[in-house]
């Protein structure tokens, strides 16, 4: 039988890394060596103290069926922990918990959206802000994020791309893939025209934790902003927890009532022992020097890829404020970015992605995650200036 397939399937897009992390293992599998420097995830184990905490609950018994929006005590210590971090009065009624942060997003669009509306977006950006715009019916219009700005958003851009059908602005600070951050004033001018405009902002805070240069603003403390802003996060970057599925987002109290439905349609709940594992992620201080020394870890590997980068000649590689990503300028190299990866994948063995996996701003950039060992990043550094100097672009 040969099946037939919903339209809405072709609006899907995809994520870059999956699909070169599985070139890369095809290659592994012809006994080749290869770098990943493609992949979205901390290298690092979840901390020994969170683990413990899930494996706890699972002897208490918490390997049942939770609440849609997840367990009480879970929520109401999401809420402090977001409440701590952005000064903002938020309760558990405010809270989603969701198996991945993924999914807020998804909710929040199926909840907002209409076919026809436009929602903006950064590009370069995480592909998934555009892959499931296009999934709910509605125009995804990138916001150019440029090296010359940081990789921050140009306000006044960004005022001159709304129009009578935007309905939603996707912000994502620190951000993948470029790493740049939004600074206090770039998040009281998005404020100040989301208000103006009347638009719900999602702010995708899940790389908030790491941060290595200025402070973290979360435009949802911004006056005026609670009412109109989701606030998208999770356990998988900051607590090294990508496996565990846990996202959450604290919003205003109407939309997580109908994120609750959507819950109760899809996942039915977020895995119990995982969110219990989360109040011991937000709460114990063993957590936060967890973070702190991965934080600091990731800050060595930066420079360390960030310096090596900028020594090869026809790489222009900016320093970026947070993540782990890096997002270097190639072309004074004369390659293409997709020639480029691809033949570093191919030829060098170093697994990267071409930036315009993340949009068509991304072209003249690679984007690499520096969530690999200084090791294995000292020696992609060498690999893929040797392969340069080899191949110089006739291509
Ligand atoms: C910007 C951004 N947002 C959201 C996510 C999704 O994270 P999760 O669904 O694991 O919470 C990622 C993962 O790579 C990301 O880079």
């Amino acid at each position: 039988m040969s099946l037939r397939f919903a339209a809405r399937l072709d609006r899907l897009g995809t994520e870059g890394a999956f699909e070169v992390l599985a070139q890369a293992r095809r290659l592994e599998a012809q006994g080749r060596d290869v770098i990943h420097l493609e992949i979205g995830e901390p290298d690092f184990a979840t901390p020994e103290n969170i683990v413990d905490a899930a494996v706890r609950a699972m002897r208490d018994g918490a390997t049942h069926y939770t609440p849609a929006s997840g367990l009480m005590p879970v929520r109401e210590a999401t809420a402090s922990y977001i409440s701590k971090r952005t000064g903002v009065p938020c309760t558990a009624d405010n809270v989603v918990l969701t198996p991945g942060s993924k999914n807020i997003l998804l909710f929040a669009l199926l909840a907002l959206i209409e076919p026809g509306d436009e929602v903006i977006l950064p590009d370069p950006g995480y592909p998934i802000y555009s892959s499931l715009t296009n999934f709910v019916g509605a125009r995804p219009v990138p916001l150019p994020v440029r090296e010359g700005n940081d990789f921050r958003i140009d306000v006044e851009e960004l005022r001159g791309l709304t129009t009578e059908r935007t309905r939603l602005l996707i912000v994502n600070s620190p951000a993948n893939p470029t790493g740049g951050a939004l600074t206090r004033a770039d998040c009281e001018a998005i404020a100040e025209l989301a208000i103006e405009r009347d638009l719900v902002v999602l702010s995708d805070e899940i790389y908030s934790r790491l941060l290595y240069d200025g402070e973290h603003v979360s435009i949802y403390a911004l006056d005026g902003m609670a009412e109109r802003t989701i606030l998208m996060d999770g356990m998988s970057k900051a607590w090294a927890m990508c496996g565990w599925r846990l996202g959450f987002g604290v919003m205003p109290v109407p939309l997580a009532k109908r994120m609750d439905t959507l819950m109760i349609n899809s996942s039915s709940c977020a895995a119990s022992f995982t969110q219990l594992a989360a109040v011991e992620a937000f709460e114990s201080p063993l957590s936060d020097a967890a973070v702190d020394a991965m934080r600091e870890e990731f800050q060595l590997r930066r420079d360390v890829l960030v310096d090596g980068l900028n020594r090869i000649p026809g790489i222009r590689c900016h320093r970026p404020a947070g993540a782990f990503y890096v997002f270097p300028n190639i072309e004074a190299t004369g390659w293409s970015e997709r020639d480029l990866a691809r033949a570093l994948l191919e030829e060098a063995g170093v697994a990267l992605l071409a930036g315009t996996a993340f949009g068509a701003h991304g072209a003249g950039y690679l984007r690499l995650s520096y969530a690999n060992s200084v090791d294995n990043i000292g020696r992609a550094i060498d690999r893929i200036g040797v392969h340069l100097a080899a191949a110089p672009a006739v291509h």
